[in-house]
């Protein structure tokens, strides 16, 4: 089994189904539909996909729910990448090795884009062919991750970073919120296609220490790479976390001690899920993430 080809295959299945699932057009209301399918159709790892079938598949879910769900998932993704990009953000201007969708379409244009997503992530967990106690679910979890206190709350975290320097433990939060909760709602949607809800359960329990680890390692190599990684392999700009003057990882320690502290983090996420018959593709996603260059 090689990650890579897993990956890329897993890749194309999702960005088959994005595109299915947002053909419906109305001319009348301009160019929002081409804004929407031009970020969201645009390449990307679809590593949060990845993970939702992945769990689903090593618990015995459903793959067409999981694919569903997977889907609404990386619309939120694509909508928070959307807004993160916008210049009352990060202002970048390459995304997924495109102008970022503000330079495209322009700010408004761009901010509806990202607001249609993330509506529309809550159509595609709601629809019909998800059972009802699934799909109850994966809303309530999707608007708790992607919110105040999940992404939004890290996103917050990190444009006070900015401003101030923010401590270790409060970067460790900011990381945990702004990437670790949307890697954890990939992890437990797969649980919930698998009809798994409870959050004592082993299963959801061993799902979500994995998330932690490789949440919070996804997002350390992403810092690392805006320090040594290269702009046409990444597909968005080098060095836009020091242009800002962000607080990151690298603000206090080497690309060597991330690295280091990524792979600690990457080990633990794997123990979570040792007990488990088809953690394979799991196990080598963790690997694959910690040495990724992109
Ligand atoms: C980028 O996420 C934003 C972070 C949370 C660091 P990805 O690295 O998964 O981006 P795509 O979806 O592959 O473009
Ligand atoms: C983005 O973090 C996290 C979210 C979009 C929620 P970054 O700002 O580090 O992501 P990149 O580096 O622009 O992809
Ligand atoms: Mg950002
Ligand atoms: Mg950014
Ligand atoms: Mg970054």
């Amino acid at each position: 089994m090689n990650i890579e080809i897993l990956l890329l295959d897993n890749a194309a299945r999702c960005e088959s189904l994005l595109d299915t699932l947002t053909s419906e057009n109305d001319p009348d209301y301009g160019e929002i539909f081409e804004a929407v399918r031009y970020s969201l159709l645009g390449g990307g790892k679809r590593i949060r996909p990845f993970l939702v079938n992945s769990f689903s598949a090593m618990f015995g879910g459903d793959p067409a729910i999981a694919a569903k769900l997977g889907c609404a998932l990386e619309m939120i993704h694509t909508y928070s990448l959307i807004h993160d990009d916008m210049p009352c953000m990060d202002d970048d201007e390459l995304r997924r090795g495109r102008p970022t969708n503000h330079v495209v379409y322009g700010e408004a244009t761009a901010m509806l884009a990202g607001d249609a997503l993330l509506t529309m992530a809550f159509e595609m967990a709601s629809s019909p062919e998800i059972p009802a106690e699934t799909a109850k679910a994966a809303v309530r979890l999707l608007s708790r991750q992607a919110g105040t206190f999940g992404m939004i709350g890290g996103q917050m975290l990190d444009l006070k970073g900015e401003h101030e320097h923010l401590d270790f433990d409060t970067l460790l939060k900011m990381h945990a919120k702004k990437t670790g909760a949307l890697m954890e709602a990939a992890c437990l949607l797969g649980c919930y296609a698998a009809g798994i809800f409870d959050p004592d359960d082993i299963h959801c329990i061993a799902a979500k220490q994995y998330a932690k680890g490789i949440g919070l390692a996804f997002q350390i190599i992403d810092d690392r790479l805006d320090v040594i990684g290269n702009n046409d392999i990444l597909g968005k700009p080098v060095g836009s976390d020091a242009e800002s003057g962000k607080t990151t990882f690298l603000s206090f320690m080497s690309p060597e001690q991330a690295l280091d502290y990524a792979k600690d983090l990457t080990e633990q996420a794997k123990n979570a899920i040792l007990p488990f018959h088809g953690k394979e593709p799991l196990l080598e996603l963790a690997d694959y993430l910690l040495y990724r260059n992109k």
